[in-house]
């Protein structure tokens, strides 16, 4: 089922949307319309977006859609007919109907964005299917299910793309940048992770998706009717990937250097109770203030890694908090700590004395090539414009059916903290082994080019 797609790469710009030229064609597959035909499946809040970005692309036909709840179905027929595309195939008569979107041969690539527990068996499912798979984050629950990644990757040929639009921050990929250029010299400790007060999202009303209510499970809708419940029964960093990806590219992981093990603490639960106990809409007598919550506030892993590096990675949700990913980047020449609220930098010998310096004309003088070549455009697509340039990797790379940028064997190392960490803290900070799930080409896999500025 390797495909080998040779679109004539002749493409231009225009604001977040592209076009190709006239003679753009497929070689050597039966797709005749010269467009990357793309099923998406789940179009809840995070798939409606992946369909926005989609639909602004000439050189993608959406052709099929998936969702077991038909009010997102006719939100995406809406868009899908206001953006003047074809109507595409829809599917979600129930759970599996997801494997009838993928028996399609007018679907050469599909972008999966369904509550957690889908995500790896969809995943291997279109990958079986030889479709070009992109999977939302976390990609998988279990160590299994991210052997399961790698594994259908290796039988199949088909390739798996882990959606992380962290990567693609702009401060992110200048940072990156600075590091390919040795400004922190060799690199010894990153920090990251994922602080975001997702108290409003856990909990609703099942009337609309923030701001109402304490309930979730059955009683919610979007994230409330699922990510909750890993909260009340996982003490775990369940959400690991936007600090770790950033930082994993940084470190080469799985390329020249790999993640080796992990020892994870969490503190007392608090928060959740918190929130519903002091909700209008809650109180001391409400069912769920009863609940036990599992999950620590605040859970803080170490990672060693094969080049001896070390990473605190960070998860903190359940706390009234400001957003931050907390970037932490420090090598033997210097040091940075960057986020939406700081950005600061040392680096000896160039900044005075010891203390920081402000960073922007840093990140301005490190700019990637990507933000300089699509910064204008892609600014609407969402989260600041990071959803425009994941896309645009997936989009290309599957295009050329050749491996993305952050691959299977990204997808199972970053998701693997979530398993791992739930076993370090249930063993009072036992440290836990990674598995080489590279089985042990990370000393030869070459990184990928993140510096073009094409994908
Ligand atoms: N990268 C980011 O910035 C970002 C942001 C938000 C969410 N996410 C991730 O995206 C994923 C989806 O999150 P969301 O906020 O859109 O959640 P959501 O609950 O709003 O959407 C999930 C959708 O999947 C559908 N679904 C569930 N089971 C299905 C099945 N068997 N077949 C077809 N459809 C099914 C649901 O009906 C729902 O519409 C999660 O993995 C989440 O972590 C990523």
């Amino acid at each position: 089922m390797n495909r080998r797609r040779n679109f004539i790469k002749k493409s231009a710009i225009t604001g977040a949307g592209i076009i190709l030229a006239p003679n753009m064609s497929f070689g050597g597959t039966k797709n005749n319309s010269n467009r990357l035909r793309v099923g998406v499946i789940g179009v809840g809040l995070r798939g409606t977006n992946h369909l926005n970005n989609l639909l602004k692309r000439d050189d993608v036909l959406v052709t099929a859609i998936c969702d077991i709840d038909p009010s997102r179905i006719e939100i995406s027929l809406n868009k899908i007919s206001k953006s003047r595309k074809s109507k595409p195939k829809i599917f979600g008569k129930d759970d599996k109907d997801y494997l009838n979107l993928l028996d399609l041969k007018e679907v050469d690539a599909v972008v999966i964005s369904t509550p957690w527990l889908w995500h790896t068996r969809m995943a291997v499912d279109s990958m079986r299917a030889g479709k070009y798979t992109g999977l939302e984050v976390s990609a998988a629950n279990t160590l299994e299910e991210c052997w399961d990644l790698v594994n259908t990757h290796e039988e199949t040929g088909s390739h798996l793309m882990i959606l992380e639009n962290v990567n693609y921050r702009r401060d992110v990929l200048a940072v990156l940048n600075m590091v390919k250029q040795n400004v922190f010299g060799e690199l010894s400790h990153f920090r990251c992770g994922y602080q975001h007060d997702l108290r409003f999202v856990k909990f609703n009303n099942g009337k609309q998706a923030y701001g109402g209510g304490v309930e979730f499970g059955e009683k919610g809708i979007s994230e409330a009717a699922w990510r909750t419940q890993h909260s009340l029964l996982r003490n775990a960093d369940v959400y690991p990937t936007h600090g770790l990806g950033p930082i994993a590219v940084m470190a080469d992981v799985n390329r020249g250097n790999r993640l080796v093990s992990l020892t994870s603490h969490a503190s007392k639960s608090l928060g959740l109770h918190n929130y519903i106990i002091n909700h209008p809409e809650g109180g001391k007598e409400h069912p769920n203030a009863k609940i036990k919550w599992k999950q620590g506030d605040v859970i803080t892993s170490t990672i060693e890694t094969a080049m001896g590096e070390t990473i605190i990675v960070t998860h903190d949700c359940n706390l009234p908090r400001p957003y931050s990913l907390g970037f932490r980047v420090q090598g033997v020449s210097g040091i940075s700590e960057f986020d939406h609220h700081t950005k600061r930098i040392h680096v000896e010998g160039t900044t005075k004395g010891h203390g920081w310096e402000d960073m922007d004309s840093w990140l301005e003088k490190y700019d990637h090539p990507l933000w300089k070549k699509h910064g204008p455009g892609a600014k609407k697509a969402g989260h600041g414009g990071i959803d425009f340039f994941v896309m645009n990797a997936f989009v290309e790379s599957a295009k050329e059916n050749v491996a993305p940028p952050m691959d299977a064997y990204d997808a199972a190392a970053w998701s693997a903290v979530t398993p791992l960490s739930e076993l370090s803290i249930e063993n009072n900070g036992e440290p836990q082994d990674f598995p080489d799930f590279t089985r042990g080409n990370w000393i030869k896999r070459k990184p990928f080019n993140w510096m073009k500025d094409s994908y």
